[in-house]
């Protein structure tokens, strides 16, 4: 008879159902490659990660400072601290004319803690959730952790990788609980139009489907252009409506970890009953950060926005007049999806998809990207254009020589 004593280690540590199929984030794998050469020694130009290289804005980072010196370090309300849901609020009010209460705000370790949250607190085993594809790496993986199922809607790059009303009722089933948009997008870096979100909206109200918005890039876009909140584009949808969001990317503030969700307050009190449960506060002195850079001066937010731009469109520019590359119209964000089919249709180097592609060009010219494949997109590859444009024009230099090789 087996006893406890004579159970293998492999035997008691076997992983739970939920982790079997768990993939590991490809961004973050490429980015750990990426440094372990750079590490050995190798002149690697990683353009793999989503990250602004912008230093965080020095008046934020006086503020941790100031947090940490007057004893700012101990457990705060789980939800966050009441000055920073009051800040997430007035700041979202004053931008999308929506009225909110600070009791709608949750304030978590991150925006990926936040859509964590969010798919736990709503969906149940077997419920379906409608994800545009390409999607960002994490969506699918954080959907299948709670139970449900991401069913991934493959859209076209001649629409842009706009996911289209009729394409969206079509992938209704009775199961259809939710509906997942990221404008603008990792990892194409598309901003819908309010028309085309509306239309959107219009399918989700028809169908009765809650709503994930993902908003994280909506400050960092291009060109004059304004990114809708969701919520504004139909009455009605603010009732169903998540926002997601965070201070990460619009003020460089990725290593921080702050993130919120913005929702209606039963759902909100659910959350924060989740968030004090699993990780009780985000920390402390990074609130007291974010709360400076929502209640501070904005210039910051605007001289990045620029030098994204300015780097788009140098990365745009060059990426189109390489032959047989293309790529949609980047509105925001700092990532350029590009389709390498024609490339990899050659079968040089037996090379045939963005995964073995992304490694040779790591082997051979040592350029960090990541393939198509992790975004649910195979045939395309993403670069971040957040790096400098010394680096951003030596990494196209090599990028173009590999494909013309
Ligand atoms: C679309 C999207 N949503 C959410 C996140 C998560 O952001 P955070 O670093 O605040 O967890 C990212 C980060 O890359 C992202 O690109």
């Amino acid at each position: 008879m087996a006893t406890t004593a004579t159970r293998t280690t492999t035997d008691c540590l076997h992983l739970a159902r939920r982790m079997r199929a768990l993939e590991p984030s490809a961004t973050l794998a490429m980015a750990a490659r990426a440094q372990a050469l750079a590490a050995a020694g190798v002149d690697v130009i990683d353009l793999s990660v989503g990250e602004p290289d912008f230093p965080t804005p020095a008046h934020i980072c006086a503020a941790a400072e100031a947090a940490i010196r007057a004893g700012k370090t101990k457990y705060t309300p789980a939800a966050g601290i009441p000055a920073l849901r009051q800040a997430v609020a007035a700041d979202y009010a004053r931008r999308s004319g929506i009225a909110v209460t600070p009791a709608q705000v949750v304030v978590s370790n991150g925006a990926k803690h936040s859509l964590h949250n969010a798919f736990m607190a709503l969906l149940d085993e077997g419920d379906e959730v409608v994800v545009p594809a390409p999607y960002w790496v994490s969506y699918g993986e954080l959907i299948k952790l709670s139970g449900a199922k991401p069913v991934l809607l493959e859209t076209r790059i001649e629409d842009d990788f706009k996911l289209r009303p009729e394409a969206l009722r079509a992938a209704l089933t009775p199961r259809t609980r939710m509906l997942l948009l990221c404008s603008p997008s990792n990892p194409t870096g598309v901003v819908y139009a309010p028309e085309e979100l509306g239309a959107l909206a219009d399918v989700a109200l028809e169908a009765d489907l809650a709503v994930i918005a993902d908003e994280i890039y909506d400050q960092l876009v291009f060109d004059g252009r304004r990114s809708p909140s969701f919520p504004t584009l139909r009455p009605g949808l603010v009732d169903r409506t998540v926002v997601v969001a965070g201070v990460s990317k619009t003020y460089s503030m990725t290593g921080w970890r702050i993130g919120w969700t913005i929702c209606p307050e039963p759902l909100a009190k659910a959350i924060g009953n989740l968030q004090s449960q699993e990780t009780s506060n985000p920390s402390s002195v990074s609130q007291h950060a974010a709360l400076a850079a929502l209640t501070g001066p904005q210039e910051c937010v605007a001289e990045m926005c620029r030098a994204f731009q300015k780097r788009r469109d140098l990365v745009a520019g060059r990426l189109t007049a390489i032959p047989g590359v293309r790529l949609p119209e980047i509105g925001g964000a700092f990532y350029a999806f590009f389709d390498i089919r024609s490339a990899l249709a050659r079968g040089r180097g037996g090379i045939s998809t963005s995964a073995a592609w992304c490694e040779a060009l790591l082997e051979k010219e040592h350029v960090a990207l990541v393939a198509g494949s992790a975004f649910g997109a195979e045939g395309h590859v993403r670069m971040s254009f957040a790096a400098s444009e010394e680096k951003l024009a030596a990494g196209l230099d090599r990028i173009a020589r590999f494909l013309d090789a």
